[in-house]
């Protein structure tokens, strides 16, 4: 496992790090040793986080932009400088609580957007601009953080499931692209989290919809954001270099089958 200061001299750009996931990866990669861009669309979220960050003694900058948009992505990576490690956090379950989607014979393209353009098109976009600066330095590291709905698919959020498998084989396909020049690429594929974005869920632990969600999990508890920070810094750090073109559940061991 990833000691502190392994990361030393590395710069980390963590997208949609203003809360849950991608705060508590942008924290543990600043202990880790790197220089931290936290990027929200939400600036004050990122502005909250750098200072917690710098409040610990970390480097951290606010990067600002929204990733569904190609060209102020390109600009404010290219402000912001060269770019070791990117973690394509930034993601759209639904515009509504978490756990409330519909099934997709009643939706339509204007439904579908939203969905793709985040957790696909925001992945490909950020992707797009950090590669050129590590393959100039043959140095580079890029995880996605996608889902189990797009391994086993997801009821009533069949759109959502479609972009993080997207997400996912486009990442398979830029470790195949970037292994010559020492950048991997791996997904971790979450189970369902306690974060901001499920917090509603959670509030009422025993009730039937969230016993429901926990019976299928071996460890009956939602994951943290904790769960997730130990294998992102291995797979950040020079001891993953030979771990690429990966889907990494981090799951509790979710199974359809219990
Ligand atoms: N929470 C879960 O149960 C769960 C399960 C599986 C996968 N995931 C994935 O984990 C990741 C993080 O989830 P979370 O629960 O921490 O989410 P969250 O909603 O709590 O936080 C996401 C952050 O991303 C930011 N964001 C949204 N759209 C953005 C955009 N276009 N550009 C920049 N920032 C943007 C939001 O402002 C927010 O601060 C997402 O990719 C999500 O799909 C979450």
């Amino acid at each position: 496992m990833t000691a502190d200061g392994d990361l030393a001299g590395r710069c980390a750009l963590v997208t949609g790090a203003g809360q849950g996931v991608g705060r508590g990866l942008a924290l543990a990669l600043a202990d880790a040793g790197a220089e931290v861009l936290v990027n929200d669309v939400r600036v004050d979220r990122a502005e909250d986080v750098v200072a917690q960050v710098r409040d610990k003694g970390g480097r951290g900058r606010s990067v600002p932009f929204d990733v569904t948009d190609h060209e102020e992505v390109a600009t404010a990576i290219a402000a912001a400088g060269p770019v070791d490690i990117l973690i394509n956090n930034a993601g759209n379950a639904g515009a509504g609580p978490f756990t409330v989607g519909r099934a997709f014979h009643d939706t339509g393209p204007a439904d579908w957007e939203p969905f793709l353009r985040v957790n696909l098109y925001g992945v490909m976009h950020c992707t797009h601009a950090v590669l050129p600066a590590m393959i100039e330095r043959q140095w580079g590291r890029v995880i996605t953080i996608v889902s189990d709905a797009g391994r086993t698919g997801d009821r009533n959020s069949a759109v959502y499931a479609t972009a993080k498998a997207g997400a996912a084989g486009f990442i398979r396909s830029i470790a195949m692209e970037g292994g010559r020049h020492g950048i991997t690429a791996n997904n971790i594929a979450l189970g369902t989290m306690r974060t901001p974005l499920t917090e509603a869920l959670w509030d009422e632990p025993d009730s039937p919809r969230a016993k429901a969600i926990l019976q299928n999990y071996v460890i009956r508890r939602p994951g943290t954001p904790d769960d997730v920070a130990a294998l992102a810094l291995l797979l950040a750090g020079d001891q993953g270099s030979w771990i690429t073109g990966q889907t990494i559940p981090v799951n509790g061991g979710y199974s359809f089958a219990l």
